[in-house]
């Protein structure tokens, strides 16, 4: 077998949020195809970053207080630590806010401008005078140009699906700090893309693609490709243009090069040739996984890039498709977004690391995480059948044999069926075909089983005349599972090593028999997956009054100080509470009517339902924010907010004024 070259990325994530069970799609396929690689002798790299630039990554760093490499510093370290509990195993995890990415980043400009591939235009775009600041399309909200809907962001309407440009918006505002914007000028740098379609075409041609990505370029190519803006004004976030000041490479620009930059440092780090991988003449395999919302940046921008820094093509790039839950979308109110944090509060990594790729084909199509399949499948497949292969010989061999295995096998040929069965299996895992991959293995385990069943060593055992039998078929048991552990090992890898411990031997694709070789006591190596822990994790995903106001809790705590305006800017009221009211259908939500001294009462949704009824409430005197953005929620728009103190839940206490205040009266 010839030893192939292979670098692997998955999608760099934001650092400006944490990792959810959607993501872990994406890492969980790489990770799987990366351990399979190295499992079979490959030399594989596989390198990730955070991807730390942008618009939304500075202003949430505002919000919170602090300054946006404080908040990437946080968000990498908890995105790494997350990732090390779910066993991704990347060679290196870097950022895009690093040397290696802004010098990669300059080389490809550089040579995209000398080849004659950047042109330079003036566009007009919405300005926030208030900010001094160009908005993002996302950053402007109005009401839907074509079904009137209110409260729209500036590219799309989520009640009719429309996509327009930020102009054609009625009513715009700033939904950063709710001015009205204005239209300004500015010259911005593109790459002009329609250079790059040969090129384009023939890469797509060469038959590495996906249909269904083939397919989306052909459409694409035919409407023709528009040029690619690649430069921001200030202020923002990320690289400054060379030769060009106060313009900033856009966040997509340098999100890619990030693959790049994470590679080079784990090369400076360890010494492996960085050109060997990405010369314009490497004989090494390149591929990234990635999801399909960003199809157009990696084969699109992403070779264009490529070529004009004078770097390779990828060998390939690997879509799928989206998480759903149970059917849906992933919803806060329904429990179902739940952070990769979350789920290790509660169950077992392994499990959904199975289920993902129990799940997974190698095209677009969406996976559903239904949670009723997944605790049977988890429960029979790895429980029932796998684990149980060994829990039915191991105790035989320990008890009666002193942990040694029988010198032969009894059925050489069964064994062989199992390990020529491992070529299947492989082709199943190259091509990512994980479905297929579990299929293929969970027959095998059923066919252990099956011979476990057949020589029935429970009866055996109590046979004096049969003990050299009982030891050879506990023998032969072993050994199938421990073929079969080896097919396993890129999805279980801390199963993996329990069952090297327990075997006292190392897991290997396609071994020679176990002989004569004695193991260790077996211990329970999973549990199954109790219905209750599953409804703790949503219980504990719901939307809660502090996942409401989207902030970090963690980051919430190193908020700076604040100016006597800022302050300023918070218009506190004394209320009085007229009526409090269930919500249908909310789990923690109570609808306040108050009372600050104007002709119409505020309608405020307040999270407190845990911490009183509404008759404790009716008729007293809070604090209110009165001057708040009205907020848009399942139940209706709230107006406002009450205040409250405590960690939330039952533990919750509103804030009463002294004696003698009146509804209306400003807080100072
Ligand atoms: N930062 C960009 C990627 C830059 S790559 C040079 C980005 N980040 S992301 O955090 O939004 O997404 C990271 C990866 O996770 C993407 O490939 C995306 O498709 C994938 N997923 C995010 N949510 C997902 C689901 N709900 N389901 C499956 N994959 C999902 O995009
Ligand atoms: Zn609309």
């Amino acid at each position: 077998m010839t030893k192939r070259k292979i670098l692997v990325t998955s999608a760099l994530p934001y650092a400006n949020g944490s990792i959810h069970i959607g993501h872990l799609v994406e890492y969980i396929q790489t990770d799987i195809w990366v351990r399979f690689q190295k499992m079979r002798g490959h030399e594989c790299y596989y390198v990730c970053a955070d991807d730390a630039h942008g618009t939304p990554i500075m202003l949430r760093a505002q919000k919170q207080g602090i300054s946006p490499e404080d908040m990437i510093a946080h968000f990498k370290t908890e995105h790494q630590s997350d990732f090390a509990d779910f066993s991704i195993g990347f060679d290196n995890y870097y950022s895009t806010h690093s040397p290696e990415t802004q010098h990669f980043s300059n080389l490809i400009y550089q040579g995209l401008k000398e080849k004659g591939h950047i042109e330079r235009r003036v566009v007009r775009h919405f300005y926030d005078p208030v900010k001094e600041m160009f908005l993002p399309d996302r950053f402007i909200r109005g009401e839907c140009p074509k079904c009137g809907a209110e409260d729209q962001y500036g590219d799309s309407c989520e009640v009719c699906s429309k996509t327009y440009n930020p102009t054609d918006l009625k009513n715009p505002v700033s939904a950063i700090s709710g001015a009205k914007p204005i239209e300004k000028d500015s010259e911005h740098l593109f790459v002009n893309l329609s250079n790059f379609e040969n090129l384009l075409q023939e890469w797509v041609g060469s038959g590495t693609l996906q249909p269904g990505v083939v397919h989306k370029l052909n459409e694409w190519f035919e409407s023709g490709l528009q040029s690619w803006d690649i430069s921001r004004d200030a202020p923002y976030f990320g690289f400054e243009i060379p030769d060009e000041p106060g313009k900033y490479f856009y966040v997509w620009l340098d999100a890619p090069v990030g693959y790049m930059a994470s590679f080079k440092n784990l090369c400076d780090r360890e010494g492996i040739d960085f050109d060997e991988f990405w010369g314009a003449d490497s004989q090494a395999e390149l591929y990234h996984f990635i999801g399909k919302d960003i199809i157009y940046f990696h084969t699109l921008f992403w070779p264009a890039m490529l070529a004009g820094g004078g770097f390779r093509k990828p060998t390939a790039v690997f879509v799928h498709g989206f998480l759903t839950v149970d059917g849906h979308k992933m919803s806060k109110t329904r429990g179902t977004f739940i952070n990769a944090r979350t789920y290790l509060n509660h169950l077992n990594p392994e499990y959904l690391r199975y289920y993902f790729a129990a799940k997974s084909s190698h095209g677009l199509e969406d996976a559903d995480l239904n949670l009723d399949d997944f605790l049977h499948r988890v429960n029979a497949d790895l429980v029932g059948k796998t684990v149980n292969i060994a829990s039915r010989c191991a105790g035989f061999i320990t008890k009666h044999f002193d942990g040694q295995l029988a010198a032969e096998l009894p059925e050489m040929a069964l064994y062989q069926q199992f390990i020529e069965d491992g070529k299947l299996i492989a082709e199943a895992y190259e091509s990512r075909d994980y479905n297929k991959v579990v299929r293929e293995i969970m027959a095998l385990a059923a066919q252990a089983n099956q011979y476990i069943d057949e020589h029935k060593p429970w009866l055996m055992v109590k046979q004096k005349d049969k003990a050299a039998e009982l030891q050879a078929v506990c023998t032969q048991g072993l050994n199938l599972f421990r073929v079969i552990m080896g097919y396993l090992a890129p999805i279980l890898p801390v199963m993996t090593e329990q069952v090297e411990a327990f075997l006292a031997t190392p897991i290997t694709w396609q071994p020679e028999p176990l002989l004569a070789h004695t193991i260790n006591r077996f211990k329970p190596l999973m549990k199954r997956v109790e219905e209750k822990q599953i409804a703790a994790m949503i219980d504990a995903s719901k939307e809660s009054l502090a996942t409401l106001s989207n902030s970090t809790p963690s980051l919430e705590q190193a908020s700076e100080t604040i100016s006597y305006d800022d302050f300023s800017k918070v218009d506190l009221r004394i209320a009085r509470i007229v009526k409090a009211e269930q919500v249908e259908g909310a789990k923690k939500l109570l609808q306040l009517t108050l009372d600050i001294g104007e002709e119409k009462p505020r309608t405020v949704f307040a999270g407190i339902k845990d911490a009183y009824t509404p008759e404790q409430l009716t008729g007293r005197l809070t604090v209110m924010v009165a001057n708040l953005a009205p907020r848009k929620m399942r139940f209706g728009v709230s107006e406002g907010m009450v205040l409250a103190a405590g960690p939330g839940q039952n533990d919750l206490f509103i804030l009463s004024p002294d004696e003698g205040a009146q509804a209306g009266m400003r807080v100072k």
